[in-house]
């Protein structure tokens, strides 16, 4: 049974200029993009900086509007719900960010700010039950590894990761069936990182979260998720089972994922250097496979029509002619 179901969700976003500052062009940010999570799964999103990863985790949360298509939490629309009508989904669906620093408000103590949305969420005593307040936030900050005394200190206080542990323990606050954890490790030093995912990985066991998982980083998806989605300029270009990434992806940036080390900064994207070629502007995409500038088996074909993503076998799909004529759909 899918949790989330995302289709043929489209965001755009314009860009205004000239003297009148009308809309003259308009960034592709998310492309027809389809997919399910089901209860209890952990869905992979991965693509270098700039491909549309967060956008659609703000779509799909709700913190933006899509251009079109649909979102459905547990078999309900939610592209169409007034503010008023996502107030029980603002519960149930809940964001990790890449920087704990400036999602955290400096001016509150850590008790502080879990007691506010713990109260406000807790309208129907669904997440207090009849235990105290305090009570709930000690034991919520012992399963993030914090101690009870830390609820009256500050966001500045802590360490890198001890923020980020601030940040799950407020996700987890209000007893969310689903997670959108984006770039949830990025910003953390690298052993750092290990305690950050292990502890994420505990807390999802144990709570059967549902976890939408984005990371510009493919060790990182393969090491925490089920299932990945791969994009490129918006689009997804690939969707596999994790365990056979290494053996079988199929998509040529996919295959140049893996053998890279992908860097999250868009000022050095050229790091990618299996990769010829230039990534084209997201103002501008081409015309055909948004790929083919950087693709090492494009023919004529790719320069003018867009692959669709076509199943490939039970559990993979590939947007690429050339995988798509040497595989057909069975
Ligand atoms: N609020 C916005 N206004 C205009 N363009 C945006 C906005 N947010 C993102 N973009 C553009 O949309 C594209 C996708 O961005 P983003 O979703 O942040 O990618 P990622 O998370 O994969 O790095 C980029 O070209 C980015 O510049
Ligand atoms: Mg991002």
């Amino acid at each position: 049974m899918a949790l989330i179901k995302v289709s043929q969700l489209v965001k755009h976003f314009p860009k205004r200029g000239g003297f009148l500052n009308r809309v003259i062009a308009k960034v592709h940010a998310v492309n027809d993009v389809s997919f399910e999570i089901h209860a209890g799964e952990t869905l992979g999103i991965v693509g270098e900086s700039g491909c549309g990863k967060s956008t659609l985790g703000r779509v799909i949360m709700r913190l933006l509007d899509p251009t079109s298509g649909s979102i459905e939490f547990d078999g309900q629309p939610l592209q169409e719900l007034s503010h008023q009508q996502m107030m029980p989904f603002r519960r149930k669906m809940q964001m990790v960010f890449q920087d704990p620093n400036s999602s955290l408000n400096p001016r509150l103590t850590i008790g502080a700010m879990l007691a506010e949305g713990i109260r406000f969420h807790n309208r129907s005593g669904y997440i207090l039950k009849d235990q105290p307040l305090d009570q709930y936030i000690d034991s919520l900050l012992s399963k993030v590894g914090l101690r009870a005394d830390d609820k009256s200190k500050y966001p500045h206080e802590f360490s890198g990761g001890q923020r980020q542990r601030i940040g799950i323990a407020r996700a987890l606050s209000v007893k969310p069936d689903f997670l959108v954890a984006d770039e949830p490790v990025s910003a953390l030093d690298v052993s750092v990182q290990a305690q950050v995912l292990n502890l994420m990985q505990d807390l999802r066991d144990d709570l059967s979260l549902t976890i939408l998982f984005i990371s510009h980083d493919l060790k990182v998806v393969d090491h925490f998720c089920d299932r990945m989605l791969v994009m490129y300029l918006g689009h997804v270009v690939e969707e596999m089972p994790c365990k056979q990434v290494h053996q079988n992806a199929l998509h040529p940036y996919t295959q140049a994922l893996l053998g890279a080390n992908p860097v999250n900064d868009p000022d050095e994207r050229h790091e990618l250097t299996v990769l010829d070629g230039e990534v084209p502007s997201p103002y501008d995409p081409p015309l055909g496979c948004p790929f083919v500038t950087r693709c090492p088996i494009k023919t004529t074909k790719c320069e003018s029509e867009n692959p669709p993503l076509v199943q490939i076998n039970d559990q993979q799909k590939v947007a690429c002619w050339e995988v798509s004529a040497e595989k057909p759909h069975a």
